[in-house]
């Protein structure tokens, strides 16, 4: 098949001040398009043209994988952010609560993740037999890879966050945990899990 970049769920401009709109043009539109590019000749007139991005994810390796692992891994990157999404609310941040023992250490968690990912990565929310765990992978790894459904995901990629905050990881993972996760998008997902 053919992969396609998927639209933007939100305008590149719409995370300002925390992530601006020359990053998402960047990270978006040259990154996360090139890994689309790369995969779609990658798997021209090969079996794989008859894949789906998850099959080719859970069989592929080296270069293959990695990019249609970064394909995926953006295209959920993108839905997890939204401007001042604030605290979650009922279920999640009871089962939050009871799995990090407060939302401040599911926060200390999750950043310390992504700040302690040595090189590029991710840091994830992530369901594994039923436990909400949070976990980092390096480069293009993903929970699925390992039996885990993913919840969230924070790119600690320089990429995601040079322009905005040159060397700054901390600097942008705090912004990250206190402005822009999408807590909706969160609930949906752990609610599709169930
Ligand atoms: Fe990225």
């Amino acid at each position: 098949m053919v992969f396609e970049l998927p639209p933007l769920p939100f305008e590149k401009n719409a995370l300002e001040p925390y992530i601006s709109a020359e990053t998402i043009e960047y990270h978006y539109g040259k990154h996360h398009q090139t890994y689309v590019t790369t995969l779609n000749k990658l798997t021209e007139g090969k079996p794989e043209e008859k894949k789906t991005l998850a099959e080719i994810i859970m069989s592929a390796e080296g270069p293959l994988f990695n990019n249609a692992a970064q394909v995926w891994n953006h295209s959920f990157y993108w839905k997890g952010l939204k401007k001042d999404g604030g605290q979650p609310t009922g279920t999640v941040m009871e089962a939050i609560s009871r799995a990090f023992g407060s939302y401040e250490k599911f926060v200390e968690e999750f950043g310390n993740a992504g700040l302690t990912q040595f090189g590029s990565g991710w840091a994830w929310l992530v369901l594994e037999g039923g436990a909400l765990k949070v976990i980092k992978t390096p480069n293009a790894d993903l929970p699925m890879k390992h039996g885990q459904t993913a919840l969230l995901t924070m790119d600690v990629w320089e990429h995601a966050y040079y322009i905005d905050y040159r060397n700054a990881r901390a600097k942008y993972i705090e912004t990250f945990t206190q402005h822009l996760i999408n807590w909706d998008f969160v609930a949906k997902n752990m609610a599709g899990a169930k």
